[in-house]
């Protein structure tokens, strides 16, 4: 899957402001990416962890868990179950992480493993070190608090995440990662051919509204951690075939965040809490404090991205 090729002006695509983990302090990553919800990538964040010296070795790593049953794929990871399933076999996690290691297949992935009270896969944890510039944080109030991604050729197709703060760290192996602003203009056209894939047939999918298109790009190496706030879209490919993990770890947004309106992804949003039991779910429990935190942080509101 060519995630990252058809998009417009990735020659001319921005980075994301970069810092070094141990010189970042938690309130300059708060105040100045997580409030205004703006992208940086912070090099060496999980470069000390257990996770990522001891995991490139999938014995060890498959010796952590009762060798439970996952779900394995030879495809890049789609955003609706009916791509997903296709070609979904079923293995034990030692014989997956095998397969991902010899990729015989040019693409095996095991997406989505869960590291939360409950899942076989919780010891998992017991290597997963701290963010030094992140210590005080919520519990998410859509996604789980943290799952693996491991794969080898395999990356995921755009997409954008509803609410909640992500910190993608590459725990083994790099990833490129194309990132569109929220606030890109014909949002409602990019949103339908994004979600319908358009943009694997080739670059025509843009071509009438392909100058509104500025895309920031970023390659996140092995130990960095990319901060992707909600509601920004992107694309991730690995830039090898090699065994690679991603640990997604999610946290609570700013409460005003859900109360962005003039953001048309939030618009979109609210409508859709009258279809989606899942989003009204999340409607009805936060909407209302969103809309008060909204009105008692407009200033921080007006900034943000
Ligand atoms: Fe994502």
């Amino acid at each position: 899957m060519e995630i990252l090729k058809h998009i417009p002006n990735r020659e001319t695509a921005r980075g994301v402001v970069t810092y070094d983990a141990q010189d970042l302090p938690e309130t300059q990553f708060v105040q100045s990416h997580v409030n205004l919800n703006k992208p940086c990538l912070i090099k060496g964040a999980v470069k000390s962890w257990r996770a990522t010296q001891l995991w490139r070795d999938p014995d060890y790593l498959s010796g952590l868990v009762d060798n439970p049953e996952v779900r394995v794929y030879g495809h890049s990871n789609y955003l609706d179950w009916k791509s997903m399933a296709r070609n979904e076999e079923r293995a034990t996690f030692r014989q997956a992480l095998k397969r991902i290691e010899a990729n015989e297949e040019g693409i095996v992935s095991i997406p989505s493993i869960f590291c939360v009270p409950d899942s076989p896969f919780y010891p998992l944890r017991q290597d997963i070190g701290v963010f030094a510039f992140l210590t005080q944080k919520k519990a998410p109030v859509f996604y789980p608090q943290r799952r693996f991604f491991m794969y080898s050729g395999a990356g995921t197709a755009w997409h954008y995440h509803q609410i909640d703060e992500t910190l993608m760290c590459q725990i083994k192996g790099s990833k490129r990662v194309g990132l569109l602003s929220p606030d890109c203009a014909g949002f409602k056209q990019l949103n339908d051919d994004l979600m319908a894939y358009k943009y694997l047939d080739g670059p025509g999918c843009f071509a009438s509204y392909k100058d509104e298109i500025q895309p920031f790009e970023v390659v996140v190496e092995e130990g960095d951690s990319l901060y992707i706030p909600p509601f920004w879209w992107h694309g991730v490919e690995p830039v090898d075939k090699e065994l690679g993990i991603t640990m997604a770890e999610c946290w609570a947004s700013p409460e005003y965040k859900l109360a962005d309106f003039k953001k048309p992804v939030l618009k979109k949003l609210w409508k859709e809490a009258f279809s989606d039991f899942g989003i009204a779910k999340l409607i009805m429990r936060h909407g209302l404090p969103a809309i008060m935190s909204r009105f008692k942080n407009k200033e921080l509101v007006l900034k943000m991205d």
